[in-house]
C-alpha cells in the first residue's frame, strides 16, 4: 500500500460517473445471476413477470418490486440465501425472540468485501497501519464490532477489540495503548468525555486520540462539533446497517460534508416513502438500496426506512461516489438506543405475556448522567399495589423479559389502571426526551 495515497482502492474511488453506471451495470447483472439461486426472488420474479434478463438498464432497476424487513422476518431464518449453506460461513442477527428477527447470511468472499469496504473507509479519512485503532462496539451479533474489527485489521492496524461498556477500562486503553483512533456511537463518545472528566483525565494532554468514527445513530452536526470539541479530535460520520453486511456502506471523507456512498457496492434510490415513487433530486425520502458485492444473500431494492438525500454537487476529495446527507429519521418506528435497534412492537408483546398488566404503556427515552435510558410505565390490572414484594418481584421480572428481548436494560414503573395520560387518536407509546449533546 502506498501510505501516502489518499485512496485504498484508487481505481474503484476515483471512478467516474460512466465508469461507476457501466460497473453497477455489470455488477447488477452478476447480482440478478445469484438472485435466481434464491427460492424467495424466483418467486418474486415470477409473481411480477419479469426475468432477469428484463433489467436491462440501472432504469430497468424499477421494475422489479422492493425487498423489505418483512420479507427477511417471513422467509425467517434462511429463505433468501443464493448459496449452499456450506458455503455460508457466517451470519448477523437482530435482537429479538417473541416474533422472528432478521438475518444475514454471508460468505468468505461477502466478508472479504465488506472488509475492504471498511478498510476503504477507515483510510479516507487518514487511518493507516500506525494508528492504534479502538472498537467501543458490541462484538457477536452486532456488526459494528466484528465489522470494524476485519476492516481495521486489513488495514492493518494495531486493533483493541474493547467492545461494549466498561468506560473506565475503555479509558485507560487509551492511555495504556495509544489509541488514535476510536469507534463509537455518538452518545457513548459524549459518555466517555463524562467519565474521563470525572477520572481528571484530559483527551488532548493524556490520550494520543485525533480521529472518532462515530454513527449507528442520528445526530446533528452540532452535536458532531461538540463531541470533537469535547475529545479533542475529527470525528466523521459512519452509516451502515446488518442488511447491507454493517459499517462500511456510507462514510465522510475529510471535508466533512457528506458520507460517500460506495457506488460500486450499492445502487442507491431515494423513494417518497407513501407513493413508493423516485423523489426529485436532492429531495429527502427513504433509501433504497440493491447489493452488487453480495453472493451469499444479495439483496435487491431494499427499503432500508432510512430517510435522507442525495446531496448535490461533486465532492474537493476526487471522489465521484454520491455524498448522503445526515440520516433525518426513519419512516418506521424503530428506535436506537445506545445503538441498539428497538421496535415498540417488541416491548409491548413482552408486557402483554403478563396477566398482571393492563394494556396502557408508556416508553420514555432521557439521558440521565449523560447515559441514554429507557423507562417502561405500564398500567396493572386491579392488583394489591401495596403488596411492595410482588410489585418488586414483578418488575425484576419483566426488566429481564425485556433485556432478553431489546438487549438493553430498561427501568419498569407499575403504575395503576387508568393513570397514564391518554392520548386522542392513535396512543403516544414513545416520549424521547434525550439529550441533544
Ligand atoms: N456503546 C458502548 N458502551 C455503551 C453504550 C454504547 N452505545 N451505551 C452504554 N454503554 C456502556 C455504559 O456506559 C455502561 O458502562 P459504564 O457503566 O462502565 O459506563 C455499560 O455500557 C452498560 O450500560 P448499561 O446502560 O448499564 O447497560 P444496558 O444493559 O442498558 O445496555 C449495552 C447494554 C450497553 C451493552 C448495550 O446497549 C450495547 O451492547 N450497546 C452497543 C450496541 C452497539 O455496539 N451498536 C453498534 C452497532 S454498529
Ligand atoms: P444495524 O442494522 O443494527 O446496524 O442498524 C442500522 C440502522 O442504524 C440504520 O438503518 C440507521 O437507522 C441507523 N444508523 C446507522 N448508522 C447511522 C448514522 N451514521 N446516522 C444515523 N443513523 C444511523
Ligand atoms: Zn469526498
Amino acid at each position: 500500500m502506498d501510505l501516502h495515497c489518499e485512496y485504498f482502492h484508487p481505481e474503484l474511488e476515483t471512478l467516474d460517473r460512466a465508469g461507476i453506471i457501466k460497473l453497477q451495470l455489470e455488477r447488477l447483472h452478476r447480482t440478478l445471476e445469484h438472485c435466481m439461486q434464491s427460492e424467495f426472488y424466483r418467486k418474486r420474479f415470477a409473481e411480477a413477470g419479469i426475468r432477469p434478463s428484463d433489467i436491462k438498464t440501472l432504469e430497468d432497476l424499477r421494475k422489479i418490486p422492493f425487498t423489505t424487513k418483512q420479507d427477511l422476518r417471513d422467509n425467517y431464518p434462511f429463505g433468501l440465501r443464493s448459496i449452499a449453506l456450506e458455503d455460508c460461513v457466517r451470519l448477523h442477527s437482530s435482537s429479538g425472540t417473541t416474533g422472528n428477527p432478521t438475518v444475514i447470511l454471508h460468505s468468505k468472499l461477502d466478508l472479504e468485501q465488506w472488509a475492504q469496504a471498511v478498510a476503504r473507509c477507515l483510510w479516507m479519512v487518514g487511518c493507516r497501519p500506525s494508528d492504534v485503532f479502538q472498537n467501543s462496539s458490541g462484538y457477536g451479533m452486532f456488526t459494528g464490532g466484528l465489522g470494524f474489527q476485519y476492516g481495521a485489521e486489513l488495514l492493518g492496524m494495531l486493533t483493541v477489540p474493547a467492545a461494549a461498556g466498561n468506560t473506565l477500562r475503555q479509558i485507560k486503553f487509551f492511555t495504556d495503548f495509544g489509541t488514535t483512533v476510536l469507534h463509537a456511537i455518538p452518545s457513548y463518545a459524549a459518555r466517555i468525555y463524562e467519565v474521563m472528566c470525572e477520572q481528571g483525565i484530559d483527551p488532548r494532554r493524556d490520550t494520543r486520540l485525533r480521529t472518532l468514527v462515530i454513527g449507528a445513530e442520528p445526530h446533528s452536526e452540532d452535536t458532531r462539533r461538540r463531541i470533537e470539541e469535547m475529545l479533542g479530535v475529527k470525528a466523521y460520520n459512519s452509516f451502515g446497517m446488518s442488511e447491507m453486511c454493517g459499517p462500511g456502506v456510507a462514510f465522510e471523507c475529510k471535508e466533512q460534508n457528506g458520507m460517500h456512498i460506495w457506488e460500486d457496492y450499492y445502487i442507491v434510490e431515494i423513494v417518497n416513502p407513501d407513493t413508493l415513487e423516485p423523489v426529485p433530486d436532492g429531495e429527502v425520502g427513504e433509501l433504497v438500496l440493491t447489493t452488487l458485492n453480495r453472493e451469499a444473500m444479495p439483496l435487491l431494492r431494499y427499503r432500508t426506512r432510512d430517510l435522507t438525500r442525495i446531496l448535490p454537487g461533486e465532492c474537493p476529495c476526487g471522489r465521484h461516489h454520491i455524498r448522503l446527507d445526515r440520516m433525518k429519521g426513519r419512516s418506521d418506528d424503530m428506535i436506537i438506543l445506545k445503538g441498539v435497534n428497538i421496535f415498540p412492537i417488541q416491548i409491548e408483546q413482552v408486557l402483554m405475556q403478563f396477566k398482571e398488566l393492563a394494556s396502557d404503556y408508556l416508553i420514555t427515552l432521557e439521558t440521565r448522567d449523560n447515559n441514554d435510558t429507557m423507562r417502561v410505565e405500564v398500567e396493572m390490572q386491579d392488583v394489591n399495589l401495596d403488596d411492595y414484594a410482588s410489585l418488586q418481584r414483578l418488575e425484576r421480572s419483566i426488566r429481564s423479559r425485556l433485556k432478553d428481548e431489546i438487549l438493553i436494560t430498561p427501568e419498569i414503573r407499575l403504575v395503576p389502571k387508568n393513570s397514564l395520560p391518554k392520548s386522542e387518536g392513535k396512543a403516544v407509546r414513545v416520549k424521547d426526551l434525550r439529550q441533544q449533546y
